[in-house]
């Protein structure tokens, strides 16, 4: 209860803020499960989440469903959530100053949920843990985040136009079930090693992957 208030006194605070970009446009904020712990993270909404004011319910969320119904859970299970809360003018991607506008936002959206685990879907959210991450280099690896696990995938709306890109977040999809599996072993362990091998970055890339 107590996340699900802080989580409406964000989103009524970025309602009422009148200096952030896109103003235009419909506030699209987080949904799904406030004690999920896997939270998923994409850019900014498109047309369809804009006249649903929901994120990813167009045909990047409806691949994005399906991928997490093949990981054996369902969307309400998560909280998915984007960096840009509302739709940049025809689908362009977002503004560096609508990013930093919106990112204290995400910040405290990802305190109050607190997840375990964070997939970031595409470059943007994902640039917001590792500012010089690529994401055909880095998707589908597991870094640490202060004790979350982050794991960059690709987003969907690219898979969307690739099978190979496609193939590669199915994969990465088998990853996020594995994390999520073995998330308590993998603080055991990090915990367990001595202050020399842990590094104090905080996107550290965990090797059990
Ligand atoms: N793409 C995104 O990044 N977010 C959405 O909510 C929909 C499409």
């Amino acid at each position: 209860m107590e996340k699900e208030k802080t989580l409406a006194e964000i989103k009524k605070e970025l309602e009422e803020n009148k200096s952030v970009p896109l103003r235009e446009s419909n506030l699209v904020f987080g949904e799904g499960s406030p004690d999920a712990a896997i939270m998923f993270i994409g850019e900014a909404p498109g047309f369809y989440e804009d006249r649903e004011r929901r994120p990813f319910v167009g045909r990047a969320g409806k691949l994005l469903d399906r991928l997490i119904g093949d990981i054996g859970m369902r969307r309400e299970d998560v909280y998915i959530t984007n960096i840009v809360k509302r739709r940049p003018p025809e689908n362009r991607d977002p503004l560096p100053e609508e990013l930093s506008a919106y990112r204290p936002y995400l910040a405290r959206e990802i305190d109050a949920v607190d997840p375990k685990i964070i997939a970031t879907l595409g470059r943007f959210s994902m640039n917001y843990f590792l500012p010089d991450g690529k994401i055909s280099r880095d998707q589908g690896k597991v870094f640490w985040w202060g004790e979350k696990i982050l794991l960059p995938l690709y987003h969907p709306a690219a898979a969307l136009r690739s099978t190979s890109v496609l193939g590669d977040l199915e994969k990465s999809f088998k990853t996020l079930k594995a994390v999520v599996i073995k998330y308590d072993e993998l603080v055991r362990q990090r915990r367990g090693k001595s202050s020399a091998e842990v590094s104090g970055d905080k996107e550290e890339q965990t090797s059990l992957f």
